[in-house]
């Protein structure tokens, strides 16, 4: 028997069958407060050991977005541009010196992970980019639209923002409320169904 949804059908489109990975957004701003809100929410999503290493820059100042922008790929620039609100998430290299909020290790893990730079990077990645999915679905639950971008100069990003820092840029996000007649990011590619990508064993 197929489970029950306990999410509305409107919430289920907000979240996952309308949301588009938009280009085209409202005229309207996204303040700073709206990402600290929604962080405030998908904070609570699962990581390995409860090591919480995503990171987000919020980038507001002129200075910053044009930072941002001129960091990435020629052709992300444009839709970049388009987004109201730009924010650069990363991981935390030093994920384990918040040990004694997130709980995730004791002196001895503490220990072996100072000594294990290759180790921290690794996870600190694959629970950041966790953490992004969630991100992604807390802004489109805020009444946000948010398009995620990968092709970008990850070095050259954290020399011009995270110099002296632990943070490691991951995916750009450009924010916005989205445009109701045209999102601009095309014809909807495919998913695969169920029966190709679940199976049960
Ligand atoms: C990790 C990641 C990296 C992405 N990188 C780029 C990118 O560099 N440029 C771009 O235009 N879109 C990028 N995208 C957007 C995807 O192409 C888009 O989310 C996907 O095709 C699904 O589109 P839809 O949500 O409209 O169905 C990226 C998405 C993710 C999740």
């Amino acid at each position: 028997m197929p489970t029950p949804h306990s999410l509305d059908a409107d919430a289920r489109a907000l979240l996952f069958l309308d949301a588009r990975s938009n280009v085209n957004f409202a005229d309207r701003p996204v303040h700073a407060d709206v990402v600290r809100e929604v962080w405030e929410l998908v904070k609570w999503g699962p990581t390995g050991n409860n090591t919480v290493p995503l990171r987000l820059l919020v980038a507001e100042s002129e200075q910053a977005r044009a930072t941002v922008i001129g960091h990435a790929l020629d052709g992300n620039r444009a839709k970049l541009a388009n987004a109201p609100l730009l924010v650069v998430a990363a991981h935390d290299e030093r994920f384990h010196d918040t040990f004694d909020i997130t709980g995730a290790g004791t002196a001895s893990t503490y220990e072996r992970l100072e000594a294990d730079a290759g180790r921290r990077s690794s996870m600190a990645h694959s629970g950041a980019m966790l953490q992004a999915g969630y991100f992604i679905v807390g802004l489109r639950a805020a009444g946000l639209a948010v398009r995620p971008y990968g092709g970008f100069d990850k070095a050259g990003m954290d020399a011009a923002l995270f110099d002296g820092m632990s943070w490691r840029s991951e995916v750009l996000f450009g924010i916005g409320y989205p445009d109701v007649e045209d999102h601009g990011a095309g014809e909807r590619r495919g998913r695969l169904g169920a029966d190709q990508a679940v199976r049960v064993a």
